[in-house]
C-alpha cells in the first residue's frame, strides 16, 4: 500500500487492515501487562512533534499496533475491570462500513434516520422498554444529560430560553449513582446544589422511603424537582434500585424517572436478572451503552424516551443557515450532537446477524460467570466475598491467614496492581465502604467458565507471594 501521492489506495487498505485484524484479534489471546515504559523507542517517537512530510505506512502502523497493544483494551476475555465490552466482530465491521460511507447524520439522512430507529426500537423491546423516541449517544454521559436536559425543560417550561434563575432545581439519585449524574447536573445548569444523594440499603439500593422523604422536604422547601435518576446497574456493585418502588413515589409526586441503566439494562432481558428490572416501563427515559454489555465498540449508547416529543421540546432548534423544510422531521432536533458517527449501524448488523435470543445467551452466560467466581470465593478460606453480586459484578479481597486487619487494603491494593503487571488478567482495585477489594465486573461473551476459575488462582498465587 502506498501513499506517495498524498492518498492511500484502496486496495492497499484492504489488505493492511485485514491483516491487522486477524493479528489483532489473535493477540487477544495472549494476554500481556499492559507496560509501554517497557518499550523507550516508542515513548520516544510519542513523544515527537508533527512530521512535515510522509512517513513510512507499514513503520508507522506497527508504530500503532505496539501503542494499542501497550494500551487498556478490554476485547480480551480475561479483562474484568471497569465495565468492558466483547468487541464483537460484527460491530467492528459496521464501524468499518460507516467510517467509509461517513454518512453524515447533522441533517437528514435518508434509510440512516430509518435504521436509526429501529435499532433504538429493537434495544427496546430487547429490555422490554415501552419506546416512544430515542436516538444513539456517545455514551452514558451524554444520554443522561440528554435526559436531564429533557426533564429540565418539562418540569421547567421554557427553561431552555430562561434558564433556571428564580427556580430551586432538584435531581435527586442514590449515594451510589454514577459520576455522570453529577456532571449532567452541572452541565444541565442546575447547580450541583441541587442534587439530593439519597441513603441506600444494605444491598447499595435508593431507599424509596428516603426518596419520598426528600421530595417532601423539597416540595414544602418550594423546590422544583426536575428528575429522580435511578440506576439500574451501579457502576461498583451492580446494585439494582427498587425501581418499582421508586415508580410510585415519582408518580404520586408527578416527577420524571430518569433510569441509569449504562451499565446494567441489558440483563433486564434475562431469566436470571430480569426481576430486579419490574418497574422499567414505568420510567420516563432510560440510558443504556451498548458498548458496555451488548458487546459494541465504543462509542455507542442509545438514550430511550417514553413519550414522543420530550426531545424535541429539549433540542428542536431553529437555524436557517441551513434551509430545511418546515414540517418535515430532521434527527437534530432531537439530538443534543449535530454531527455524529453512525453508531446505530453497529448494534443494528450485529442484533439481525447474531438474533435477540443469542444476546440473551450471552448475558445470561456473563451473569453465571459472576455466580460462579462469587461462589468460589463463598467457599475458599483465603478470599472473602464483600457484596452479594445482583448483576454480573463481583467485589471481594484477599484476606490470608495472620494477615493483620489493618493491613488488609494495602495488601488488597498492592496485589491489584500485582495482578495487573502479571498480564495473565486485568482487575482494578475499588473502594467498598472502607475496604479496598478486587473488583471484577463480567460482561465480556468470551469469557469461559474456566477463565472464571483463573480469577481465584492468579490472585491467591500472587497473593501469597506478596505475603511473605
Ligand atoms: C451506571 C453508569 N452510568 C453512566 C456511565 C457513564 O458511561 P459512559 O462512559 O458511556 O459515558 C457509567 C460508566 O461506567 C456507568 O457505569
Amino acid at each position: 500500500m502506498s501513499v506517495s501521492d498524498g492518498l492511500a489506495d484502496r486496495d492497499g487498505v484492504l489488505r493492511v487492515l485485514s491483516a491487522h485484524l486477524a493479528s489483532a484479534w489473535a493477540s487477544f489471546d495472549h494476554p500481556r501487562p499492559v507496560e509501554p515504559e517497557a518499550d523507550p523507542r516508542l515513548l520516544e517517537r510519542l513523544g515527537a512533534s508533527l512530521p512535515p512530510w510522509p512517513s513510512d505506512l507499514q513503520a508507522t502502523l506497527n508504530d500503532a499496533v505496539r501503542i494499542l497493544d501497550a494500551s487498556v483494551s478490554p476485547s480480551r476475555p480475561l479483562f474484568l475491570a471497569y465495565v468492558g465490552s466483547s468487541g464483537l466482530e460484527t460491530s467492528v465491521l459496521a464501524s468499518a462500513l460507516a467510517a467509509a460511507y461517513d454518512t453524515n447524520l447533522a441533517t437528514a439522512a435518508g434509510a440512516a434516520d430509518l435504521l436509526d430507529q429501529q435499532a433504538v426500537r429493537w434495544v427496546a423491546e430487547f429490555v422490554g422498554f415501552p419506546i416512544g423516541e430515542g436516538h444513539f449517544t456517545s455514551g452514558g454521559q451524554v444520554s443522561n444529560l440528554t435526559a436531564l436536559l429533557a426533564a429540565r425543560e418539562q418540569a421547567l417550561p421554557g427553561s431552555r430560553e430562561n434558564g433556571v434563575a428564580g427556580h430551586r432545581a432538584t435531581v435527586y439519585c442514590s449515594e451510589e449513582a454514577h459520576h455522570s449524574i453529577v456532571r449532567a447536573v452541572e452541565a444541565a445548569g442546575l447547580g450541583r446544589r441541587a442534587l439530593r444523594r439519597i441513603a441506600t440499603d444494605p444491598q447499595r439500593r435508593m431507599r424509596a422511603d428516603a426518596l419520598a422523604d426528600a421530595l417532601a422536604r423539597d416540595r414544602a422547601d418550594g423546590c422544583t424537582p426536575v428528575a429522580v435518576v435511578a440506576t439500574a446497574g451501579t457502576t461498583l456493585t451492580g446494585a439494582v434500585d427498587p425501581l418499582d418502588a421508586i415508580a410510585d413515589v415519582c408518580e404520586r409526586e408527578n416527577v420524571w424517572l430518569h433510569i441509569d441503566g449504562a451499565y446494567g439494562l441489558p440483563a433486564a432481558a434475562t431469566t436470571a436478572a430480569g426481576h430486579w428490572f419490574s418497574g422499567l416501563d414505568r420510567a420516563d427515559s432510560a440510558t443504556i451503552d451498548a458498548h458496555k454489555w451488548l458487546g459494541m465498540q465504543k462509542s455507542c449508547s442509545v438514550i430511550l424516551m417514553h413519550r414522543r416529543g420530550a426531545l424535541r421540546a429539549a433540542f428542536g432548534h431553529e437555524e436557517r443557515y441551513m434551509l430545511h423544510e418546515e414540517d418535515t422531521a430532521n434527527p437534530v432536533d432531537r439530538t443534543f450532537e449535530y454531527s455524529r458517527p453512525f453508531r446505530s449501524l453497529r448494534l443494528w448488523l450485529s442484533m439481525r446477524v447474531h438474533g435477540a435470543a443469542q444476546f440473551r445467551a450471552w448475558i445470561e452466560s456473563t451473569l453465571a460467570n459472576s455466580a460462579r467466581l462469587a461462589a468460589a470465593v463463598r467457599a475458599h478460606p483465603q478470599f472473602e466475598l464483600l457484596d452479594e453480586p445482583m448483576l454480573s459484578t463481583v467485589c471481594f479481597r484477599h484476606v490470608p491467614a495472620g494477615l493483620p486487619a489493618d493491613q488488609l487494603n494495602a495488601h488488597n491494593e498492592r496485589l491489584a496492581r500485582a495482578i495487573q503487571q502479571d498480564g495473565r488478567i486485568y482487575l482494578a482495585p475499588a473502594a467498598l465502604d472502607d475496604a479496598v477489594c478486587l473488583r471484577v465486573c463480567f460482561v465480556n461473551f468470551r469469557t469461559t467458565p474456566d477463565d472464571v476459575d483463573a480469577v481465584l488462582t492468579v490472585a491467591s498465587e500472587l497473593g501469597n507471594v506478596l505475603n511473605v
